[in-house]
């Protein structure tokens, strides 16, 4: 049995695949090892390659998933995939120096208070390497806005290369994480019922091997998300904040298109309000399938049939909204009470029925 599970998430990296490979074989010589590679059906072939190679060494594995992507939750999916007492994350790419493995399996087996070992750019000796000054800053600020959700005073909660405690693991896992976006250790220390016993280890963030980077702007709204989730995420679904931001800038677009409709177009008002709540729909259900739904998108011809579902059930919600607010006004409400009330009912209706309709839920999802 390994004694060390190396999960690797993976997305178009098959360019690196076999460097990783050799590079952890010389950095862990003597450690029975195992390589862990999970691949969201990869354009680029990265599951058959991993495969070929598996052929090869017996020690790499794929584990591939189709119609599903996220790092985080690949990574969850990865560490549960292992039967070794120790897991360790890292990218593809070989930003993360695979000789810090070896010094991180020593400090766990040295320490058995220890739970996790963290790969760190922010402690003396670390370093992010020729980063842009405008990534250098998001990383700093993402890291200060995250230390507000943790129980813990980590110099790099951001990072994506750490090795942990299989029980430790799997116990976060349990306590119900978030499993969204890209902060996996973040995601791992808010969710521990105990407060997780670390050790930062310093390394210098490297340039990419091979192939391209996938944070793109969403993982920053993935991130908010995240944030939001750990602090509401009990009490309100957390796809449920996210429509309602959606549905905070639809209402923007909507006084936007009303506005250059009936003053700058000189259109009649009617013809104007209905252009603008067309519009808002519309730009609610693109934002929303990219983001909100950023995991079950709809594309292709799956877009119109989501679209028309979607611009009924909020035609519906808008009547209950008006209907709702309209009753409790008539009932000597105050004007903002009822109204209130109108917009939060209609928010709700608008979230259920399109979960169901639009998007189809999975259980438990
Ligand atoms: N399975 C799977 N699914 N893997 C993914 C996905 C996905 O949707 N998106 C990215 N990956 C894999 C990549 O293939 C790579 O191996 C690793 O996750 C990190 O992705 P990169 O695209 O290389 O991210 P980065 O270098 O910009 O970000 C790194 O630095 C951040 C800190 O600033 C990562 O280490 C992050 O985890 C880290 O937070
Ligand atoms: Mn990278």
């Amino acid at each position: 049995m390994p004694q060390l599970s190396i999960v690797v998430p993976t997305f178009n990296e098959a360019g690196n695949v076999t460097e990783l490979r050799d590079r952890v074989a010389r950095a862990l010589e003597g450690v029975d090892w195992e390589m862990i590679f999970v691949d969201d059906d990869s354009p680029d072939g990265t599951a058959d390659k991993v495969r070929a190679l598996a052929q090869s060494d017996a020690r790499v594995r794929c584990l591939q998933r189709i119609g599903r992507r996220g790092l985080a939750s690949a990574c969850i999916e990865g560490m549960l995939a292992s039967s070794a007492p120790v897991v360790a994350v890292m990218d593809a790419d070989l930003q993360h120096d695979e000789r810090l493995l070896r010094a991180m399996f020593e400090a766990l087996q040295k320490d058995a208070n220890l739970d996790v070992v963290v790969g760190s750019r922010y402690v003396e000796g670390g370093g992010i390497g020729a980063w842009k000054q405008s990534r250098a800053f998001l990383s700093r600020l993402a890291t200060r806005l995250s230390r507000s959700v943790l129980k813990a005073d980590l110099k790099d909660p951001m990072s994506g290369f750490f090795m942990i405690r299989h029980a430790a693991a799997l116990r976060c896992i349990r306590q119900g994480m978030s499993g969204v976006g890209f902060k996996i250790l973040l995601d791992l220390f808010a969710s521990s019922p105990t407060p997780l016993r670390y050790l930062e280890l310093p390394y210098q963030f490297r340039e990419r091997f091979s192939g391209e980077s996938k944070l793109d702007t969403t993982v920053a709204w993935e991130y908010f998300i995240m944030l939001l989730d750990r602090f509401f995420g009990r009490v309100v679904p957390i796809r449920f904040i996210a429509f309602t931001l959606v549905g905070g800038f639809g209402l923007l677009v909507h006084l936007l298109v009303l506005s250059v409709c009936f003053k700058l177009l000189s259109m009649p008002f009617l013809w104007a309000q209905t252009a603008a709540t067309l519009v808002a729909m519309t730009s609610n259900f693109v934002l929303n399938n990219l983001l909100t739904y950023r995991d079950m998108r709809l594309r292709g011809w799956q877009l119109l049939r989501g679209w028309i579902s979607f611009t009924l059930a909020c035609s519906v919600g808008a009547l209950a909204n008006v209907g709702i607010a309209a009753w409790l006004f008539s009932q000597q409400a105050s004007w903002v009470l009822s109204a209130f009330a109108g917009v939060v009912v209609g928010a709700v209706w608008n979230y259920a029925i399109t979960a169901i309709y639009t998007w189809n839920k999975p259980k438990g999802g």
